[in-house]
C-alpha cells in the first residue's frame, strides 16, 4: 500500500520534482496526493501541473498565520495525508498545526529537508552560512517537524566534502543533489518498513539503503 503524502513548497520544486521523478520511475512507492504552496508564483506549481498532480495556492501573504494554516489545513483534510512532506517550505509551522498530523506515537507526521547537517545551520539560509563559516563537511537532513525551527528527530542525513575549488555555487549545487538523492530514498524507506526504523523503535533490519555519498 503505498503512502499518500502532500508536498508543501514556497518556491523552485527541485526536491519536489526529485520526489515526482522517483515515483514516476517506480523508485518510491508514494501517491503525491497535492502540491500545495504558500506562493502563488512558485515554479513548483506549474512544475506540479506537468506530473498530473493538484497543485494549489494558498497564498499567504496578507493574512496571519492563524488564518492561513487553518485554510492550508482544510485543503489537506480533503486528502487524507499519511505525511506532509515539506520541501522548501519556508514558512514555521505553528504548534496547533502539527498537533492535526500528530500520531499516537506522539510524533507528528511532518517531515522536513534541511541543507545542513543539523544541529548545525538550521534557518533560512544553511548553505551560505555553513560555508561561510569555512566547514570541511556539509550535508543535508531529513528530519520530523516539531515545534522549534529546524529541529526534531532526524530520520536520515548524507553528507558532502567541501572542496578546496568550490564557490558557494558549487557548495550548493552539490548539496542539492544529495537532497534529491536522500530525500526520496528516506520516504521510500518509511513506505517500505514503516518510520519506526529511522526512528530507531524498531528492531526490524532496513532494506533500502540510504547509501553513501561524497
Ligand atoms: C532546499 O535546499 C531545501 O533543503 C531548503 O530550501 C531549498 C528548496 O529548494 N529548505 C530549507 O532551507 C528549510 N529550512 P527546492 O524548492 O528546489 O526544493
Amino acid at each position: 500500500m503505498p503512502i499518500s503524502i502532500a508536498i508543501l513548497v514556497s518556491g523552485r520544486g527541485s526536491n519536489m520534482k526529485a520526489i515526482l521523478d522517483a515515483v514516476r520511475a517506480g523508485e518510491l512507492d508514494a501517491k503525491v496526493a497535492v502540491v500545495l504552496s504558500n506562493n502563488p508564483d512558485a515554479e513548483a506549481l506549474e512544475l506540479a501541473g506537468r506530473y498530473d498532480v493538484p497543485a494549489v495556492a494558498i497564498a499567504s501573504k496578507g493574512k496571519n498565520r492563524q488564518q492561513h494554516e487553518q485554510e492550508v489545513l482544510n485543503c489537506l483534510a480533503k486528502y487524507e495525508v499519511d505525511f506532509v512532506v515539506l520541501a522548501g517550505y519556508m514558512r514555521v509551522l505553528t504548534p496547533s498545526f502539527l498537533q492535526a498530523f500528530r500520531h499516537s506515537a506522539g510524533y507528528f507526521r511532518v517531515i522536513n529537508i534541511h541543507p545542513s547537517l543539523l544541529p548545525a545551520f538550521p534557518g533560512a539560509n544553511a548553505y551560505e552560512d555553513a560555508f561561510n563559516y569555512g566547514v570541511k563537511v556539509s550535508g543535508s537532513t531529513v528530519h520530523l517537524v516539531d515545534e522549534q525551527v529546524d529541529h526534531g528527530p532526524i530520520l536520515a542525513q548524507a553528507a558532502f566534502t567541501r572542496l578546496d575549488s568550490d564557490t558557494l555555487e558549487s557548495f550548493k549545487g552539490r548539496g542539492l543533489a544529495l537532497e534529491h538523492s536522500l530525500y526520496p530514498k528516506v520516504l521510500q524507506q518509511i513506505s517500505q518498513d514503516g518510520i519506526e526504523l529511522l526512528l530507531g523503535t524498531s528492531s526490524k533490519p532496513t532494506a533500502v539503503s540510504l547509501g553513501e555519498t561524497r
